[in-house]
């Protein structure tokens, strides 16, 4: 059990009815539970099986839903069902839903407790964590946003048995991100060496955990270390944006932040000397997970036009959190725009 600054609770449990038992249900007027289309279909009936007595708010899936309209449906089911400031939403669902959601409940009545129920790996392991909440607004994402801690994240690996591959491994972007953080070369060995179905998801979530309080606790608002926790994300959430607004292709958070990973990490090369046999080594492991979308000289343009309108970047420099090497990350890396030109024509 893990206690995290301003009082949420982070659990993990070995089954869904454990799980449920531990919600803190009692003290609340009424209950709403947040579900996405696949979430209600294959997560919300194990947990209906254990809990009860609550509204269900179903929304659309897939980040091109985390938006305001999807936070007037929340808003407008807790006033039809009269939810006061004594009311609790759990938000049972991957990173859209935990941080719609979060949102959503951080703003109503100017706030009503909520609890994450991270269903996908990509929350488990990052978005779950950390109370950072936010839809995306015209082309930016997390553009509309707040810090409110969740009061509990409870975690069970059950629910990742309803995922499809390609979702499972959206996540194992953020723990590549954060095993070279802190460069660890167990996950990383483990991430090299074995399947899908070989992988340790239990021990895996909660080194991503521990790793990702540990930052909070000494920076929640993003203004110093927190920020480590970026990398890869300046080009990533670039690149994923211009294929939420302008293609028909989907392309996974975790996806977009792969190839981020791997374009900042040639900018750590070329601005830090980061060793290219290690990059070369984090470069394999990325290719082992991800099949990448080649990227299109318009949608270059529009990645870079995104990046210079970066919610990070600093009198018109584009923030980024880059490596001196493994276990070293700079925060606060402004590479010069012909560099991150080049990186990205060489993609
Ligand atoms: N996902 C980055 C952070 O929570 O700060």
């Amino acid at each position: 059990m893990l206690l995290m600054k301003k009082q949420s609770l982070i659990r993990h449990f070995n089954n869904i009815e454990q799980l449920a038992a531990a919600i803190q249900l009692k003290k609340h007027s009424s209950v709403f539970v947040l579900a996405d289309e696949n979430t209600h279909r294959f997560c919300l009936p194990m947990l209906t099986n254990e809990i009860n007595d609550f509204h269900v708010i179903k929304i659309k899936s897939g980040d091109a839903n985390k938006n305001i309209t999807t936070c007037q449906i929340i808003w407008q089911t807790l006033n039809d069902n009269h939810a006061d400031r004594n009311s609790l939403l759990i938000n049972l669902g991957g990173g859209m839903v935990c941080d719609a959601g979060g949102f959503a409940a951080s703003v109503y009545k100017r706030g009503i407790d909520f609890i994450h129920i991270p269903t996908t790996l990509m929350a488990m392991c990052d978005a779950a964590i950390g109370g950072k909440n936010a839809i995306n607004f015209e082309d930016f994402k997390n553009n509309i946003g707040c810090f409110q801690m969740p009061k509990q994240v409870l975690i069970c690996t059950e629910f990742l048995k309803t995922l499809p591959e390609r979702e499972l491994k959206s996540g194992i972007a953020e723990i590549i991100k954060h095993a070279m953080l802190t460069n660890d070369k167990a996950i990383l060995k483990q991430l090299r060496n074995n399947q899908l179905s070989d992988l340790d998801f239990k021990s895996l979530i909660k080194k991503s955990v521990q790793f990702k309080l540990s930052i909070i606790e000494k920076d929640f608002k993003d203004n110093s270390i927190r920020k480590q926790l970026n990398t890869g994300h300046t080009i990533g959430h670039a690149i994923e944006s211009v294929f939420l607004n302008h293609s028909k292709n989907k392309l996974l958070h975790g996806e977009a932040v792969a190839i981020g990973l791997q374009l900042e990490l040639l900018l750590s090369v070329i601005q830090y000397n980061f060793p290219i046999s290690k990059a070369n080594s984090i470069f394999e492991i990325l290719d082992k997970w991800f099949h990448y979308q080649p990227l299109t000289d318009n949608q270059k343009t529009e990645i870079f036009k995104l990046l210079a309108a970066d919610k990070k970047n600093n009198n018109n420099k584009i923030n980024f959190t880059l490596f001196a090497d493994l276990g070293k990350p700079k925060i606060d890396s402004y590479p010069k725009i012909e560099e991150i030109k080049n990186v990205l024509a060489a993609w």
